[in-house]
């Protein structure tokens, strides 16, 4: 080989070294993790600054990734928007972790980790037992304002595989919200609305949409009340569960351990939000 042929070699080895180099540090690409083979055995973090969430290296690793997606992209796949029409089972364009906040790892809000196994359970509220199945559903057609999701379709085997994923660390003990030192007056909530919570949600409560209506992208600030918000039937609009929700994680991102409202401003913004029209529960039980 010529000397000019032994230089354009060592010319283009390099530059080949070089473009490995640099496609490895693409900014913007994370780190690799490893894979994950075994549900957690500990607290899950599926928050924005936590680890997140992997699809499992396991047997049914995509179907709990597609139950991922359907607690934390839920409008884009089940939503009234949704690309398949046969799937727009959610009456609104909500996801599950705007409530079950970062996929249902949150402990302060209202987390789904470790519940799988506490199911079948009585609910002193519909008095009967309730299978899990039974209880999706109920935040389907109340909290989603929608229809059942089908016990034998693909979204309810994989909602349940998910749930069954983070089923293993002990559950958070459910803690009501103690009572209001005065009554709860909506009066009052409407300041604490006006100065505390418009700033996101809106003066008129309605949120702020991701990209425009009819692209199934959701919310940035999802709405507390109005056409496309949860129903009169849904746990978040009883004052035990919205006080002690509210309080302990909004504004959204504050310590639980060091909230911003009184108990007292709690009460008075949801009693405010209650004075707010919402839908109808469409099949009460
Ligand atoms: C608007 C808020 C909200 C949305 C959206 C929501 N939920 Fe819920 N969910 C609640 C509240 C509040 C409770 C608990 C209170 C109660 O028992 O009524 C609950 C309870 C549950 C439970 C039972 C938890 C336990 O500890 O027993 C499961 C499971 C559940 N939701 C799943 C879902 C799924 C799946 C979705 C999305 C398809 C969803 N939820 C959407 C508010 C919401
Ligand atoms: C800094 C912005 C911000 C402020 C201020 C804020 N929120 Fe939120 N809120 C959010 C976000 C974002 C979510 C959805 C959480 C998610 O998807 O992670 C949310 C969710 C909620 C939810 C459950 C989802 C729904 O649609 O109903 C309620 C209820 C709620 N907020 C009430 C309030 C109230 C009441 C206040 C005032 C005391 C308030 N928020 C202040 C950002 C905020």
């Amino acid at each position: 080989m010529t000397r000019n042929g032994f230089a354009l070699l060592f010319i283009a080895g390099c530059a080949a070294i070089a473009a490995v180099a640099l496609s490895l540090r693409q900014p913007g690409t994370a780190p690799p993790s490893p894979a994950v083979s075994a549900p957690p055995t500990s607290w899950p973090d599926y928050s924005a600054d936590g680890p997140g969430f992997q699809t499992p290296a396991m047997a049914d690793g995509e179907l709990i990734a597609y139950g991922y997606k359907l607690i934390t992209q839920t409008f884009a796949v089940i939503g009234p928007e949704a690309p398949d029409p046969s799937l727009r089972l959610a009456g609104n364009n909500l996801s599950c972790q705007n409530c079950h906040l970062d996929g249902g790892t949150n402990r302060g809000g209202l987390p789904l980790v470790g519940v799988f196994g506490t199911y079948p359970k009585y609910r002193e509220r519909d008095r009967r037992v309730d299978s899990l199945v039974d209880r999706l559903n109920d935040c389907m057609m109340r909290s989603m304002n929608g229809q059942p999701m089908p016990e034998g379709s693909r979204e309810m085997a994989a909602l349940l595989a998910f749930l069954n994923f983070i089923g293993k660390p002990q559950p958070v003990a459910a803690r009501p919200a103690p009572p209001p030192p005065q009554p709860a007056d909506a009066a009052r909530g409407a300041i604490v609305f006006a100065a505390v919570c418009a700033a996101c949600h809106q003066s008129d409560g309605l949120g702020v949409r991701l990209g425009s209506a009819n692209v199934a992208l959701g919310y940035r600030f999802p709405p507390l009340w109005g056409p496309d918000s949860f129903n009169d039937g849904a746990g978040m609009d009883r004052f035990e569960n919205a006080v002690g929700f509210i309080r302990h994680n909004m504004p959204r991102g504050v310590d639980p351990q060091n909230p911003q409202l009184s108990l007292q401003q709690a009460w008075d913004v949801v009693a405010y939000l209650k004075t707010m029209p919402r839908p109808k529960e469409q099949r009460p039980r």
